[in-house]
């Protein structure tokens, strides 16, 4: 059976919401982001997910977005990438509205691994280099950048190897084999700006682990921010922002948050 999200997946790309025009390219430069004043609901008639939500994130920092579920990381992360209109609020990618970038270059900017993986009834090196990419990239880089994703274990067991057809939106993949083929495809991609939502989180603890460790060396490369819950990733992170009912309810650094004795500490149960 073929999951709906690759589904919604396409028809949220191609809604006619997004105005394609603009000017602005991605020059492979580390971005910086502004969200300003954001108020967001998905329906007119629902209640606002997210509040007056302000922050930035300087070139190259690495900012962790965390908060309980349905506190609105993901719905975030969504409008910077485009995926849904904003109608309050703003955010500048470096120094510009988003809604000012051409879409096809804006999608440029951004390495993204989300709690859906996206894949398609292609080649897994295809899949790997997808996109703009694809017959752009040699053999050995998309061999590179799937063993820093520890996903080269996994396609050497298949019949054909990088030249596996993985199926309808990667159906006959693993969850965890998903997400490492989606994390070598935002390590070859190397954009601007990655953003990581749970990008491990359909790993067993031991994969997770390795995968983290190649993680924790790529997200110093360029701007960064990243969704976990495990809190070996917050920790490192140059901010971190807790969001609780779509609200910014705390903002510092690790140690900045413990000595508050308040949300951060909660999450994490931290005494
Ligand atoms: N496509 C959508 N349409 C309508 N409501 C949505 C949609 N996506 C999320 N929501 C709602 O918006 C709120 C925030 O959801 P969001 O996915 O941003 O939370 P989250 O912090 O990422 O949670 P989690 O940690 O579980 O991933 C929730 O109340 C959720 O039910
Ligand atoms: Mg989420």
């Amino acid at each position: 059976m073929v999951s709906p999200e690759p589904k919604r997946f396409f028809s949220v790309l191609d809604s006619s919401v997004e105005k394609n025009g603009g000017v602005k390219t991605a020059q492979g430069v580390c971005a910086h982001i502004e969200f300003k004043d954001i108020n967001f609901q998905y329906s007119a008639s629902g209640e606002n997910i997210l509040k007056n939500v302000t922050f930035s994130i300087q070139p190259k920092e690495i900012v962790a977005l965390v908060g309980r579920s349905g506190s609105g990381k993901t719905s975030l992360v969504n409008l910077l990438m485009r995926f849904y209109p904003l109608e309050t609020g703003n955010i500048f990618l470096d120094g510009h509205d988003v809604h000012e970038y051409e879409l096809t270059e804006f999608r440029q900017y951004f390495s993204y691994v989300g709690q859906h993986v996206v894949l398609f009834n292609d080649t897994v090196a295809n899949n790997i280099a997808y996109g703009p990419l694809n017959g752009r990239m040699s053999r050995e880089d998309i061999v590179r950048a799937a063993t820093m994703a520890h996903a080269i274990e996994f396609i050497e067991t298949l019949p054909q190897g990088f030249d596996t057809v993985i199926g309808e939106n990667g159906s006959l993949l693993s969850g965890g084999q998903r997400q490492r083929l989606a994390l070598a495809r935002a390590i070859l991609k190397n954009a601007p700006v990655l953003i990581l939502d749970e990008a491990t989180s359909a790993l067993d603890t031991e994969s997770e682990r390795f995968i983290q460790d190649a993680l924790d060396k790529f997200m110093h490369q360029c701007t960064t921010l990243v969704i976990a819950h495990r809190l070996s990733t917050v920790k490192q992170a140059n901010k971190i922002i807790v969001m609780e009912k779509g609200q910014v309810v705390e903002i510092g650094t690790h140690e900045e948050l413990l000595a508050k004795n308040g949300h951060y500490n909660r999450l994490y149960e931290i005494h």
